[in-house]
């Protein structure tokens, strides 16, 4: 099982240091982990944010652990030479242009949820984002208009085959729970969400035991606060998603609990190829001081466990010692408690 890991900026290595302590514990044979520079530090180091190196060390792997990237010094530079370049050149690169993720209030956290108890009881839905596409990976450029003003565009747009292929994956996703997609999109005003809806609801046809519903997607983030529980599986665009996503952690509890898979194609001896990560960045504002929570990207490690590995019953594991931890009363600053990010991965660990 060969695991790259790529910390990244600001928080990235914090909590990726945890979620790599939480998998070593799990004492599996034949694990292998190996280390790149991706993002802010990359730049400084190699003077690009994805090095040729990295990205040949994530390509021989069967599976990825990612921080996050991010560092205020770098927002001036051009934008190819950006932290966040990292992250969209390694999903391009490997095809992963689909991203699972997982929102859920367990039982006995509602508490930790902004939402009245019984609301956010309810709320247990996955977002299936579209990633390799979209307004994200369009042209783009700044140029100077007829009123002599700096006008900046970028280009949205999405084709059938891509959406074709995300749907698929989100009717695949929905069977494992009770078949309901819903599409967010704004068909009402973007010709790309018209041919994104469309084409799931051709894609659709072939899937009769798929209970399909379209939204739009202003509505769809107002639904996701006050009525949760309508929501299986939420398929979406790329940049929708990624909104979309951050809203439903906080409606969680907090970003420092959602973790992402990104697949695509590719499979391994072990499974399926993926690139694993917390939704959140690298939250310049905390980094460094011992603060973050490294909640998200330990229940990555069990999202890679299961989908990269088969190996379902230590993906569970990890998943009952985070619940568990919760449970206890084990909480970081973004939930209101006192726990450091060293302390939270330890108490993870004592729960396996
Ligand atoms: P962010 O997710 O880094 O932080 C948003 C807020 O949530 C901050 O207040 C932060 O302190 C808090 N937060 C995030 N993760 C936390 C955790 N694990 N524990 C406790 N608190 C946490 O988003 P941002 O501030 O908009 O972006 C910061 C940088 O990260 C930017 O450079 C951005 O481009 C980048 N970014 C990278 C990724 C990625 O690598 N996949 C994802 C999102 C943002
Ligand atoms: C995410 C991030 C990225 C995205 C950025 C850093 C490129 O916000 O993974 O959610 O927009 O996809
Ligand atoms: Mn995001």
């Amino acid at each position: 099982m060969r695991i790259a890991v790529l910390p990244g900026d600001g928080i990235g290595p914090e909590v990726t240091r945890e979620a790599v302590l939480v998998l070593e514990a799990l004492g599996l044979p034949g694990l292998t982990l190996f280390d790149g520079d991706v993002g802010g530090i990359a730049y400084k180091r190699h003077g690009h944010p994805l090095p040729e190196e990295t990205l040949t060390i994530a390509k021989a792997c069967d599976a990825v652990l990612f921080g996050a990237v991010g560092d205020p010094d770098c927002d001036k530079l051009d934008r190819h030479l950006r932290p966040e370049q990292a992250v969209l050149g390694l999903r391009k690169e490997l095809g992963l242009f689909a991203n699972l993720r997982p929102a859920k209030v367990f039982a006995g956290l509602e508490h930790l949820s902004p939402l009245k108890p019984e609301i956010a009881r309810d709320l247990d839905l996955l977002i299936v984002r579209e990633l390799t596409g979209d307004v994200y990976f369009g042209k783009k450029g700044i140029r100077q208009n007829e009123s002599d003003e700096r006008e900046g565009w970028d280009m949205m747009s999405y084709s059938e085959s891509e959406v074709r292929r995300i749907a698929r994956v989100a009717f695949r996703s929905a069977r494992l729970g009770d078949c309901r997609v819903c599409s967010a999109d704004k068909a009402n005003v973007l010709e790309t969400s018209q041919v994104w809806r469309d084409t799931v609801i051709d894609a659709a046809s072939a899937h009769p035991d798929i209970d399909l519903t379209h939204m739009y997607v202003d509505n769809a983030a107002m639904q996701i606060i006050t009525n949760p529980a309508q929501f299986g599986v939420i398929l979406t665009g790329n940049l929708f998603g990624d909104i979309l996503s951050d809203l439903a952690s906080a409606a969680v509890g907090s970003i420092g609990l959602l973790p992402s898979a990104s697949v695509g194609d590719r499979k391994t001896e072990h499974g399926l190829f993926g690139l694993y990560e917390p939704i959140h960045g690298s939250a310049p504002d905390i980094a460094g001081q011992g603060k973050a929570n490294p909640m998200a990207t330990i229940l990555s490690v069990a999202m890679m466990l299961r989908n990269s590995f088969g190996k379902e019953a230590e993906a569970a594991r990890i998943e009952h010692a985070v619940e568990t931890a919760l449970a206890d009363g084990i909480r970081g600053g973004d939930l209101g408690g006192t726990h450091g990010c060293e302390a939270i991965g330890a108490a993870v660990r004592e729960r396996l």
